[in-house]
């Protein structure tokens, strides 16, 4: 279908947005915001001002589905047409997930891609919406170039766009609008070769052959038409494997979150029964994940710990890796296998574009997140269904159970007891007021005792980036002991209703220690200290966390 403009027409804006300060993952704001008239397309007008190459540039456009992704597609199409994109690339109903957007990004050489996704964030017409910018290497947009869009939207006064009828993106093909090409692909194809390359697939068909049963929850979101595809297709697992397997505008209701709270059916089955020896989840937009044995739950601290230290499993990765990180909240699990392999190990601040330049550079080969996030230096996100192909194969080499290789690596390294208590939607002026009161609180600290330990460091986690010098500040609160255990506290920076206060909690016992505790009960110092100090609950009024992980 070709379609000349009939018409360029410049829409002049009433007043400039003052509130399009792009967070750690992107603008993402609910979709009510996002409904006003032009607050869509400032941004992208900023973007396209903004972002280097737009003019004569390929530009990867997807997103996980969520109430908006028609009309954010349809829009920004048209304001590319208008900018001189040379080439729109997205997926057939627009649906492609963060991982396999970044793996377009950096095989189609594009400038950069505009994911639409507000990630594990309820969707719908009452939930949330995002716009997330990533740059020519496939990762999420640095600092330096969100902070050059924001000021942008700030004074803008209009924006381009062409008159053209929408392009049909529920089937493949290739389109144009004026010079511009529109390439709609199946999202799927490019991201599973892929995974055919770093993985074996026939080893991991065997072993879901051999009485194996696995369970996997889309969530209503992005991954089912990719999971569909890798478990019941390729890896000819059962036609039922794959649950809430198409991509709905509301999820369904589901939270797209994985984790216990949020992905709780899949948990049940997997924590109370012995129907599955495996379940895997992944979040709205792909790029987490959560694992479970039957019976048993892998922290994802614990995950990137085991996947560095069964890395020659995977024939992707073996020529050993050049080194790992994670971010600072998360435990020191991988830390001291790092050691043991004899790497280096970067911890780094919460969210994944810290990690780009650590790949872009060559020093390291994974990292992760405790937020249900791993990936590797095959892509600049992290990767959700990736991560669960990696404990596949790993379980597929060692012919065991779940529970049985987390067992073998804690008697192996000893284990990091975690956990983090979120404390979601506080009124902002509060949680800011706990933030402070235990930030003016820590210089007095060090040198006192504080849960089961003396306070070594206790301090705003600061980060200099070894390969480009800059310094980012005020990454989160420390509290760390003397014997290693630590507590964290910041506030979240994905939130869209108030604020949410994440404590992160961490407690190491040697292979020779007490390796079958409840995480809360070897944790229960550190938590009650930390409520003293803070009086969380006090002051915000709730009696619990809302997240337990
Ligand atoms: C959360 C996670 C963080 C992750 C980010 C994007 O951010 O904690 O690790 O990188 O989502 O997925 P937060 O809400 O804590 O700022
Ligand atoms: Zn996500």
């Amino acid at each position: 279908m070709d379609q000349s403009v009939s018409k360029l027409s410049e829409v002049k804006l009433e007043t400039s947005f003052q509130d399009q300060k792009p967070g750690t993952s992107g603008l993402r704001k609910s979709s009510q915001q996002f409904a006003q008239e032009n607050y869509l397309e400032s941004f992208i007008e900023s973007i396209f001002q903004t972002l280097p190459g737009v003019f004569g540039g390929v530009l990867i456009l997807g997103g996980d589905g969520r109430y908006g992704n028609k009309r954010a597609i349809d829009v920004i199409i048209r304001m590319a047409a208008a900018h001189g994109v040379s080439k729109i690339i997205t997926g057939i109903n627009g649906i492609i997930s963060t991982p396999a957007a970044s793996h377009l990004i950096r095989t189609r050489e594009a400038i950069g891609g505009i994911i639409l996704s507000a990630s594990h964030n309820m969707g719908g017409e009452n939930g949330d919406f995002g716009v997330k910018i990533n740059a020519d290497n496939g990762g999420p947009a640095s600092e330096v170039l969100t902070e050059a869009i924001y000021k942008c939207t700030k004074t803008l006064e209009k924006y381009k766009i062409a008159e053209a009828s929408p392009i049909p993106i529920d089937i493949k093909g290739i389109y144009s609008i004026g010079d511009m090409s529109i390439e709609v692909l199946d999202g799927v194809d490019d991201y599973i070769d892929l995974m055919k390359s770093i993985f074996q697939f026939d080893l991991i068909k065997s072993l879901l052959a051999s009485n194996f049963p696995i369970a996997f929850d889309a969530m209503n979101a992005v991954t089912g038409p990719y999971a569909k595809r890798l478990f019941e297709d390729l890896l000819e697992a059962p036609s039922n494997t794959v649950r809430n397997f198409i991509p709905l505008e509301d999820f369904g209701g589901m939270h797209p979150d994985p984790n216990l709270t949020y992905a709780k059916d899949l948990a049940y089955l997997l924590l109370n029964g012995d129907e599955y020896s495996f379940g895997a989840a992944c979040d709205g937009d792909g790029d987490r994940n959560m694992v479970l044995g039957q019976r048993c739950f892998v922290n994802p601290s614990d995950s990137l710990a085991i996947l560095v230290a069964n890395y020659s499993c995977v024939p992707g990765y073996k020529n050993g890796l050049s080194g790992v990180a994670r971010s600072m909240p998360t435990s020191s699990a991988v830390d001291v296998v790092a050691k043991e392999l004899d790497i280096p190990c970067y911890e780094t601040p919460t969210g994944w574009k810290f990690f780009g330049n650590l790949l872009d550079a060559g020093k390291i080969t994974l990292c992760g997140e405790e937020s249900f996030g791993t990936g590797s230096n095959h892509i600049r996100e992290k990767d959700g269904l990736w991560a669960i192909l990696f404990w596949l194969q790993i379980l597929s080499v060692k012919k065991c159970s779940v529970s049985q290789v987390m067992r073998d690596h804690w008697n192996r390294f000893g284990r990091h007891y975690y956990s983090r208590h979120d404390y979601e939607s506080i009124p902002s002026d509060i949680a800011n007021q706990i933030y402070k009161k235990v930030e003016l609180t820590l210089p007095a600290m060090i040198g006192t005792s504080f849960a089961d330990g003396i306070v070594q460091t206790a301090d705003n986690f600061s980060y200099l980036d070894p390969i480009d010098h800059s310094i980012t500040n005020n990454q989160g609160l420390r509290i760390i002991l003397d014997n290693g255990n630590r507590v964290i506290l910041r506030l979240s920076g994905t939130g869209t209703q108030g604020a949410t206060i994440r404590v992160y909690f961490e407690s190491y016992v040697p292979p020779s220690g007490k390796l079958d505790q409840d995480p809360q009960e070897a944790l229960s110092l550190l938590i009650s200290g930390i409520e003293k100090l803070a009086e969380i609950k006090l002051l915000s009024g709730m009696s619990r966390p809302t997240v337990i992980t």
